[in-house]
Order: structure tokens, then C-alpha cells, then sequence
């Protein structure tokens, strides 16, 4: 990686919900252009994380810069525009069932209330195009839609603010091999395409194996290792190897070493 410029940097942070605790003393610096792939057991708080990371859950304690402003100190105004510069799939709730395709990637733009509907409508086709989604889909209903048309529509609408950051959370989930394929080829081609930083959660050694720079591996309530996949395979955390070990962890690192 030649790319130093910091753009996230967690420092410090705690995280307990109750008397429940999540994180300890987590330290992560997310460097401009890579890919980080965020994994870890069910529960472990990769979501929360990300959520720490978009200002959505405050830590018990730490800090989180993102952009060099403080995400949780700092007026309105900095928030909003810290928003604007990140855009998010979001593991659940894909798209808004009630809104046409068109409408769920217009909504973050009606929201700024200052473009108008002419140049709105230009973006929505834009994006819509970016991520492969043909003219005639845009007035369909979610429900009408595919699995994988509905990740593409989600993630035009994650773009649709030309967000420097991209947050992605399980973005492969729920798709078939194919599929999953097709999309993680069009996150490498945006990402080379819209010089973006991607924060992305995944369980999925493929999707793992084909887009990530780096490694973080939650594990108990610490960040266990964190590194490109073969130095993060050489650790013997239970987790680690148990992640990377099976039949399928085997393949994904021998597809690596061909490419
Ligand atoms: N708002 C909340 N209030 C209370 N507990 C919460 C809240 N959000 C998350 N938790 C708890 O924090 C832990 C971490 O949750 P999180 O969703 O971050 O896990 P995860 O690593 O994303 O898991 P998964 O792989 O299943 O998506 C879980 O035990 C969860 O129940
Ligand atoms: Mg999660």
C-alpha cells in the first residue's frame, strides 16, 4: 500500500452496552484507497463498529477521527458533512419497500434540499448506471427486484453523495456464488473508478480474499491481528484458524496465491 493519508482513526475506544462489553481498547487506522475488511464471530461488534465509525453509536469511551474531524465532538454543520462524505450498505433493510428504485436513490439527495429535481433526476440515472442497473428498473418496486439487483440499487444509493468513504456491511450476504462474483468485480471498478476507501464487514472468505488490501479480526472484545491475509493467516488465534482453516478458507488462499 503506498497511500499513508489516514482517514479513520480509532483510538482508544470502548464499547459497552449495559454491563455488557463489546469492545476494549480498540485502535484501527483505515489508511485513503484501501479496502479493510472487518471480520469476527457473530456478536463480536463489527456492525457497531462501522456504526461508531459513521457517528451512529457513541463509544463508552475513545476517540473516532474520520477526515480529521472528531466524529463525536464538533458542531452540526461538521456531523452533516461528515455524512455526506460517507455513504453505507447497511446489513439489513436493504432499501425502502414503500419507494420505487428511483426514489430509494434519490432520497439522500432530496435530503440535502438543495438540488433540484432536474439534476436529481440526472444523478439518479447516473448512479443507477454505475452500478449496472438499466433505465427501465428505475420505476420497479423493491419487491420486484432481485437479490442482486437489490444490493446494486442499494449501493447506487450509497453513492449517490459521491461519498469518499464507503461503508459496506455484509455486502455479499444472500447472494449466490455468481452473483456474489459480479459484485465484488463492481466494488473493485468503483473503487478504482471513484479513488474510494472502503470499511467493508464480511464472513465471506471469496469476497474476503478477492477485494481486501487488509485484515481486521475482531476477537475477544480486541482487534486480535491486522494485516494483509497471509501475515493475518500465520497467527494461531482459535478464531483465525478456525476461520481460514476449513476446506473452503484452503480454496480462497490458493485462488490468492494464483492471482
Ligand atoms: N443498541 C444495542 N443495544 C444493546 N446491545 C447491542 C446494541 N447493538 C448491538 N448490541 C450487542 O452488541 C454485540 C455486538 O453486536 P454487533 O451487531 O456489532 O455484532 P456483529 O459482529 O455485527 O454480529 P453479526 O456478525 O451477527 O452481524 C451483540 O451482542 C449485540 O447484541
Ligand atoms: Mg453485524
Amino acid at each position: 500500500m503506498t497511500n499513508t493519508e489516514p482517514v479513520i482513526e480509532i483510538a482508544g475506544l470502548d464499547t459497552r452496552f449495559g454491563s455488557h462489553v463489546i469492545h476494549e481498547n480498540i485502535n484501527l487506522t483505515i489508511y485513503k484507497g484501501e479496502i479493510l475488511a472487518l471480520v469476527g464471530g457473530s456478536g463480536s461488534g463489527k456492525t457497531t463498529l462501522l456504526r461508531q465509525m459513521l457517528g451512529l453509536t457513541r463509544p463508552a469511551r475513545g476517540s473516532v477521527r474520520v477526515l480529521g474531524a472528531e466524529r463525536y465532538d464538533g458542531s452540526h454543520e461538521q456531523q452533516r458533512k461528515l455524512r455526506i462524505r460517507s455513504g453505507v450498505l447497511f446489513q439489513q433493510g436493504a432499501l425502502f419497500s414503500a419507494l420505487t428504485v428511483f426514489d430509494n436513490v434519490a432520497l439522500p439527495l432530496r435530503e440535502m434540499r438543495t438540488l433540484c429535481e432536474e439534476t436529481i433526476r440526472e444523478l439518479v440515472m447516473l448512479k443507477l448506471g454505475m452500478v449496472g442497473v438499466e433505465p427501465q428498473h428505475a420505476r420497479k418496486m423493491p419487491a420486484e427486484l432481485s437479490g442482486g439487483m437489490i444490493k446494486r440499487v442499494a449501493l447506487a444509493r450509497a453513492l449517490a453523495q459521491d461519498p469518499e468513504l464507503l461503508f459496506l456491511d455484509e455486502p455479499t450476504a444472500g447472494l449466490d456464488p455468481a452473483l456474489s462474483e459480479a459484485f465484488v468485480d463492481l466494488i473493485r471498478s468503483l473503487r478504482e473508478e471513484l479513488a474510494l476507501t472502503v470499511i467493508m464487514v464480511t464472513h465471506d472468505l471469496d469476497t474476503l480474499v478477492a477485494l481486501a488490501d487488509r485484515v481486521a479480526v475482531l476477537a475477544d472484545r480486541h482487534i486480535v491481528a491486522l494485516g494483509p491475509i497471509p501475515e493475518i493467516i500465520i497467527c494461531d488465534h482459535p478464531f483465525i484458524q478456525a476461520f481460514f482453516g476449513g476446506v473452503r478458507g484452503q480454496n480462497a488462499l490458493r485462488a490468492l496465491q494464483r492471482s
